[in-house]
């Protein structure tokens, strides 16, 4: 499994640089990076840290959505990263730390993306220095695909029932959304930062559900619907700005995960 994978990447590359003489649109990268990185010249995107995104990173990660080149995706764009780990460490230390340490070791347990661990698999460990990837990690976090790919998030497919009937899920997945819901509920605080961690929590316990390989596609795809749907208030809720935000998200979350017996049973 894993040498057809490597035969697979290994025709993906010969493919890549057959086909990248065309140059793509790039990214916007903001200002700031260009005042504090000192080997941005005058096109952020020759920046070293692009430089080796694009030879380490890009190997695998096409750098956004591009719905022409989808059978040949071999891990999420890496627009949807950022997307997935920009609200979950807002500070750019934290977001440096949390790429570097995924890097070096990805675990399931750490990941931020369960669906697409399901889809693609686990990244493999990868060997860089931590000094490239520290690189690599700022110019990823001063990237700014603005909202040009945001259609593309799974709207076209809807939660739906399976044939009238709701589909079936594990015990455990029932348990798990139950408690997550009463968590949710019975949560009381004033603290911005509690509001934060509610957050982790209830995405770490989510996610747990994604990584559940007992589903079928079928099952598996509604569940990753229903998930990336409430994905987004999660995110919200993690890096709210302040109490109101924070207790609104909250609720719409006790909301949505109510809705979870509509189509799961
Ligand atoms: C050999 C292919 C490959 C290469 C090279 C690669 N990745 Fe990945 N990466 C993947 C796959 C597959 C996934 C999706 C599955 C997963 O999340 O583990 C992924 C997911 C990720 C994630 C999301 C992790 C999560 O699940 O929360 C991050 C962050 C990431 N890659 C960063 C990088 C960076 C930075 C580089 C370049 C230094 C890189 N990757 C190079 C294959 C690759």
């Amino acid at each position: 499994m894993k040498s057809f994978y490597f035969l697979n990447l290994f025709s993906f590359l010969l493919f890549v640089t057959a086909c990248n003489t065309t140059p793509s649109t790039k990214p916007e990268i903001k200002n700031k990076s260009i005042q504090t990185d000192k080997t941005v010249l005058t096109n952020p995107v020759s920046s070293k840290g692009y430089q080796l995104m694009k030879q380490k990173c890009f190997i695998c990660h096409m750098e956004k959505p591009d719905s022409s080149k989808k059978s040949l995706m071999l891990a999420p764009p890496i627009s949807r990263v950022l997307e997935h780990y920009k609200p979950s460490y807002p500070e750019k230390d934290q977001f440096i730390k949390a790429i570097t340490t995924w890097v070096n070791n990805p675990k399931e347990e750490n990941t931020l993306m369960p669906g697409a661990v399901r889809k693609f698999k686990l990244m493999p460990k990868l060997s860089y220095s931590s000094e490239d990837l520290s690189l690599i990690a700022s110019t990823l976090y001063d990237m700014d695909f603005g909202a040009i790919d945001k259609p593309n998030k799974m709207t076209s497919a809807k939660l739906s029932l399976n044939q009238g009937k709701k589909w079936v899920v594990n015990e455990e997945t029932k348990s798990i959304v139950h408690s997550i819901s009463k968590r949710l509920e019975e949560f009381d605080s004033n603290t911005l930062k509690d509001y934060h961690q509610l957050g982790s929590a209830v995405f770490d316990s989510a996610k747990t559900i994604l990584l559940d390989t007992s589903y079928t596609k079928e099952t598996f795809d509604q569940l990753h619907l229903f998930f990336n749907n409430i994905e987004e208030n999660i995110h919200l809720l993690i890096a709210a700005p302040n109490l109101d935000y924070a207790k609104e998200q909250k609720a719409i979350l006790i909301k949505k995960f109510h809705r979870f017996n509509n189509y799961f049973e």
